[in-house]
């Protein structure tokens, strides 16, 4: 049965956190799980951007990326992609690197309406795209050599173009494409929560009706929007469980999750 694991950059920041998540993969693989990696990276982009003097721009969560910007997040993303494949490789993974591009078609978005804060408005959001199809071929027939392809979201369309794709979309695109088992997504945050300030808010369980009422009231806002739009999709091609953990929770991040913890909020139909 294959899984699919998707960290950000918050969660899984430096060797430390890369090194706990790859031992803990490690072992999963050696219990017999097929694992996918998709990672994200928004802090350290952000930084690159700063540091470039680039002002970084999102809406809704979602990067607006124009082509300078798609320099740095190519930059910063294979530069991860590169980390934690070693990191991998030092657990005892046979890790692979792959830009999405290698394994995916994406199609530039366009226009797109978004709503945020109650609002809806018209954006461009430069090169940004979505996952359009999956080479399944490829990704299994490096699951079926017991290699874990870690993957980062810089698609291309048919034409070749790079297009930068929102971590958890892509997560969801392939975790879609593939109907993996379960989608967990690795993050900074204990789960959705009613309040931002306080943990003991935590929702352990939302359906999607729930979701979308919290993403009405603004309660579901900024880099959590593309997260539950991708738990939607994920659910809606047939993926059977998908929910998010905190990434720097003690102890094991995933293992539990997979064993039915109420780590993290699950969410369903
Ligand atoms: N209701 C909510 N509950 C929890 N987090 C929320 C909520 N609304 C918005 N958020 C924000 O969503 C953030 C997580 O999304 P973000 O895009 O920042 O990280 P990520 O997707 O894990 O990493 P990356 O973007 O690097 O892949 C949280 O840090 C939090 O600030
Ligand atoms: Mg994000």
């Amino acid at each position: 049965m294959s899984y699919l694991l998707k960290f950000g950059g918050n969660a899984i920041g430096g060797e430390e956190g890369m090194k706990r998540l790859s031992g803990e993969i490690a072992d999963l693989l050696r219990g017999g799980m097929s694992i996918v990696l998709v990672h994200g990276g928004g802090p350290e982009i952000n930084a690159e951007l700063e540091r470039r003097g680039i002002k970084p721009e999102k809406v809704a969560g979602v990067r607006i990326t124009d082509e300078r910007t798609m320099g740095v997040v190519e930059d910063v993303l294979s530069s991860i992609n590169r980390d934690m494949v070693t990191a991998l490789r030092e657990a005892g993974a046979d890790a692979v690197g792959l830009a999405a591009g290698d394994v995916t078609v994406c199609v530039r978005k366009g226009p797109a309406e978004v709503r945020e804060d109650g609002r809806v408005r018209t954006v461009d959001l430069g090169r940004v795209g979505d996952v359009v199809s999956v080479d399944l071929r490829k990704i299994d027939s490096l699951l079926n050599a017991g290699k874990v392809p870690v993957i980062y979201p810089v698609g291309a369309d048919q034409q070749g173009n790079a297009l930068n794709v929102n971590a958890d979309t892509m997560a969801a695109g392939i975790a879609a494409g593939m109907k993996v088992e379960e989608m967990i997504q690795i993050t900074d945050v204990p789960g959705i929560l009613l309040d931002i300030n306080d943990p003991s808010t935590k929702q352990n369980i939302l359906t999607l009706a729930e979701v979308d009422a919290l993403i009405e009231k603004g309660i579901i806002s900024g880099g959590m929007v593309p997260k539950v739009e991708a738990c939607r999709r994920a659910l809606e091609a047939g993926v059977s469980r998908v929910r998010m953990v905190n990434g720097r929770d003690e102890g094991s991040i995933v293992s539990e999750a997979l064993r039915g913890s109420d780590r993290g909020t699950l969410i369903i139909r």
